[in-house]
């Protein structure tokens, strides 16, 4: 039986071709590390990051320099960065009541920091209207997952942005579901900082990622990690300047060349582009579930407002069974629980039974989408 891959929100598959080449082609060829060692292979590699900051800084319009653009292990480290870096006792924060638990677990882990919860309706939105009465004068943060990992939704990031600038405190955008399925321009959100993880919708390899910031949010932030950064060797102190302080210790190379692979097929397509395939298979998987009975879709159904990431329970039956029977009688996979997000699911009204994630990707076809129905109108009928 042939398999169908329908789990690219928790990463991508498969990438797109040229991207194992370029890894092979460092481990074999290239293997220097940077900043460190001056021959040939060693500035190649060099140049290598120095372009892939520059290809992420283009992508999200970043109106700061290259230097802000920090390579990281993924989203969960950009995230632990910014709200582990900034926060102290008597600080406040707010998020959405949609976050990850790469969120709220740095958070949590936070002693004498408060949040606030913005409510999110059942289909996963922020309900604006709280959001004023939430600012603090000691506000410091607010942070947001741009798009659910559980349903899709797509926050209005504009107008928390806006909001953020009116009360001078920092907003960090959450893109791990958004970055390369859906435009994010830096400026215009007016953020403060933008953390994403390379193995997703940047369709790199696991293991690298990035965090944009300003200069004024970086000033404020104490690093997490330090060491040896290649610069500034005289000194036992971190050098005060981008990316080296917040990047100590020899990077992912293997993890650089493939993501800088993958956004060349990003840039290539175009965001937008992507984006029109993802959702015209989107439409297709929700206009197939309408009609089941036995199917519940957990999240909206507008367009304009979510990406595929779609979430399905069926009432009266064990979900993980039939995320089993999925992989098992049809080859379709799937995520099914609580996607390590289980304030989302309280938001949806899904906890604790969770959901099954269906989430779509540039190689997934309507051939794909026809046989998750299917199989879905098996499941639910027998
Ligand atoms: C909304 C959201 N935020 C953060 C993360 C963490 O990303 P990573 O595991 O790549 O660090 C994920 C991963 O699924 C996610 O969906």
């Amino acid at each position: 039986m042939q398999s169908i891959y329908l789990d690219n929100a928790a990463t991508s598959f498969p990438k797109p071709a040229g991207v194992s080449d370029s890894m092979k082609r460092y481990l074999d060829c290239v293997g220097a590390t940077i900043n460190r060692s001056v021959y040939g292979r060693a500035q190649e590699a060099g140049l290598e990051t120095l372009a892939l900051r520059e290809v992420l800084a283009r992508l999200f319009h970043f109106p700061e320099p290259a230097t802000h653009v920090v390579l990281t292990p993924g989203a969960t480290f950009g995230l632990n960065l910014v709200i582990k870096g900034l926060l102290r006792p008597g600080d406040h924060c707010i998020v959405s009541g949609m976050e990850h638990n790469a969120v709220m677990r740095p958070l949590q882990q936070l002693g004498g920091v408060e949040f606030d919860r913005i409510p999110c309706d059942s289909e996963g939105f922020l309900q604006h209207g709280a959001l004023e009465g939430l600012f603090r004068p000691n506000t410091r943060l607010f942070v947001l997952a741009h798009a659910s990992n559980v349903c899709g939704s797509v926050q209005d990031a504009a107008a928390v942005g806006a909001a953020c600038a009116r009360h001078g405190c920092f907003f960090l955008l959450d893109g791990a579901q958004t970055a390369g399925h859906y435009p994010i321009d830096f400026a215009a959100l007016r953020l403060s900082a933008l953390a994403v993880p390379g193995h997703k919708g940047l369709l790199g390899p696991s293991g690298i990622g990035a965090l944009l910031l300003t200069d004024e949010l970086a000033a404020s932030l104490t690093p997490l990690v330090a060491g040896g950064t290649g610069s500034a060797s005289d000194s036992e102190l971190l050098p005060p300047y981008l990316p080296d302080r917040l990047e100590s210790g020899t990077p992912n190379l293997p993890g650089i060349y493939g993501l800088r692979a993958a956004l060349a097929f990003v840039e290539q397509q175009g965001v937008e582009r992507l984006r029109r395939h993802e959702l015209a298979l989107c439409e297709r998987f929700l206009d197939g579930i309408a009609p089941l009975s036995g199917v519940r879709l957990c999240g909206t159904r507008e367009p304009g407002r979510r990406v595929g990431v779609i979430s399905v329970d069926l009432p009266g039956r064990d979900n993980a069974e039939a995320a089993f029977r999925l992989e098992q009688e049809f080859g379709i996979l799937t995520r099914c629980g609580l996607h390590c997000a289980p304030a989302a699911h309280r938001s949806l009204g899904t906890f604790p039974q969770g959901t099954i994630r269906f989430s779509l990707g540039f190689a997934n076809t309507e051939q794909d989408v026809d046989a998750a129905v299917a199989a879905l109108r098996a499941i639910s009928a027998g």
